[in-house]
């Protein structure tokens, strides 16, 4: 057997299974020697008081006869009783008058601890004296003193035995179950990443296009400093200028890049102060192209000295994309009367919460399906545009971080708010 670990356990159950377990071991314990002592001290009465009854009859008649010398008859009275005295046990056998004066002693001195019987002795229907059997108890304590020591060594064994087993059970289910919890968890997340790259690769095709316009530029400024070089001597200051460009350029492209790969990665990072507004500075800039093509306009009156939250920047970021990207779906691809198509974003901190709300005015989300956004798998956009994972799993990655997703839509206007812990 291994050490039982009741580290998983809460502490108030293993103090609730070892006190029933130590009170059934108590049981136990004394049981066994109280029920031992209880039958032998009946026996012993039952015996004792069988044979002083017998011996009271027959002193009865013994007084009756000779009701005044009685007292005197010493020896005849030992002589009468002496068949009732178990010789082979130490108990000691008295008859007494009224007054407590022994008249007659038989047997052998009882040791402690003892027990006597007395039984009264008639003349004419009124008590004259007693018949007194005193007889030790030095066995039976013996005995009930052994059994309490096997007692205690079941008690010992029980004790061990009713405590560890449920213990272990226990502890057993519940690494069971956080096992569970750990793959459900896992599942979690990598559904959460295949989300996250069905809407990276939607955004890719716009990536595309604002990698194309820094890699244009960079062609245009080497094609023209090569120019310039061909054409003989070379002013610095404008070579200068165009090689600046250049690398303005190509940092520029690996920063959409960059943000790309580190959006694309697989989170597990833990909890920490984020800034919401990088949050949403870095959403804006990987739906830029999409909101360009849904000729969408954000409006961004987040304060920015805004507190930071407690979250994860990357799930925090793929949360705001969709919930923007959702809302450019409502507006539709084409702008048919060409009216302003704004999302709203805006930021308020409330006690020790931040809340960040995407309001849009694409026409909301009917009653009916209202109650199902946030499931997994519902969508109204057709197959390829939208997988019905978006919502769902903004809801978990924000409830992960202590914080709530809700959704209000009325009037044609829809508010999603992401409530935050600060951190
Ligand atoms: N701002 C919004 N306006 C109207 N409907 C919305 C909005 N946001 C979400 N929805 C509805 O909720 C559904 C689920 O959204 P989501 O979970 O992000 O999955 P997907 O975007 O892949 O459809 C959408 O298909 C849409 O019907
Ligand atoms: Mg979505």
């Amino acid at each position: 057997m291994t050490a039982l670990d009741t580290g998983r356990i809460e502490p108030r159950i293993v103090r609730v299974i070892t006190a029933l377990a130590l009170a059934v071991s108590v049981l136990i314990m004394v049981a066994l020697p109280a029920a031992y002592f209880v039958a032998a001290r009946v026996a012993v009465t039952a015996s004792l008081t069988a044979r002083a009854e017998s011996a009271a009859a027959i002193m009865t008649e013994f007084v009756t006869r000779n009701p005044d010398h009685w007292l005197f008859e010493n020896a005849r009275i030992r002589g009468r009783l002496a068949p009732f005295v178990d010789t082979a046990d130490r108990e000691s056998w008295r008859v007494v008058d009224l007054a407590g004066n022994a008249t007659a002693l038989l047997g052998t001195p009882a040791r402690l601890p003892t027990l006597t019987v007395s039984v009264p002795i008639h003349d004419a229907g009124v008590v004259a004296g007693r018949v007194e059997v005193t007889r030790s108890m030095q066995e039976v304590v013996g005995w009930t003193s052994f059994l309490a020591v096997i007692g205690i060594a079941l008690a010992g064994g029980s004790f061990i035995l009713l405590r560890s087993v449920p213990l272990r059970l226990l502890a057993e289910s519940m690494d069971r179950l956080a096992r569970a919890e750990a793959m459900e968890r896992e599942r979690a997340a990598q559904l959460a990443q295949a989300s996250k790259l069905a809407q990276l690769g939607e955004l890719a095709t716009g990536m595309a296009h604002e990698l194309n316009q820094p890699l244009t530029a960079i062609t245009l400024a080497a094609q023209n400093a090569l120019k310039q070089v061909e054409r003989g001597p070379v002013n610095q200051a404008t070579l200068a200028a165009r090689l600046d460009r250049i690398v303005q350029m190509a940092r520029r492209a690996s920063t959409v890049i960059d943000h790309m790969r580190i959006f694309g990665r697989m989170g597990g990072e833990a909890n920490g102060p984020v800034s919401i507004n990088a949050v949403v500075r870095g959403a804006r800039d990987l739906l830029a192209f999409k909101l360009e093509r849904h000729q969408v306009q954000v409006e961004d009156t987040l304060p920015p000295d805004l507190p930071m939250v407690l979250g994860q920047a990357i799930p925090l970021e793929q949360v705001v994309v969709n919930l923007i990207a959702n809302a450019c779906d409502a507006y539709g691809d084409v702008n048919e009367d060409g009216k302003p198509r704004l999302v709203t974003l805006a930021a308020a901190v409330a006690a020790d919460r931040l809340a960040l709300t995407v309001h849009d005015c694409a026409g909301g989300i009917p009653p009916a399906i209202l109650p199902r956004i946030f499931d997994p798998f519902f969508t109204t956009k057709p197959v390829g545009k939208g997988t019905g994972l978006g919502l769902s799993i903004s809801y978990g990655i924000v409830n992960d971080m202590g914080g709530t997703l809700s959704v209000q839509s009325e009037g044609g206007t829809t508010i999603f708010s992401v409530s935050l812990p600060l951190a």
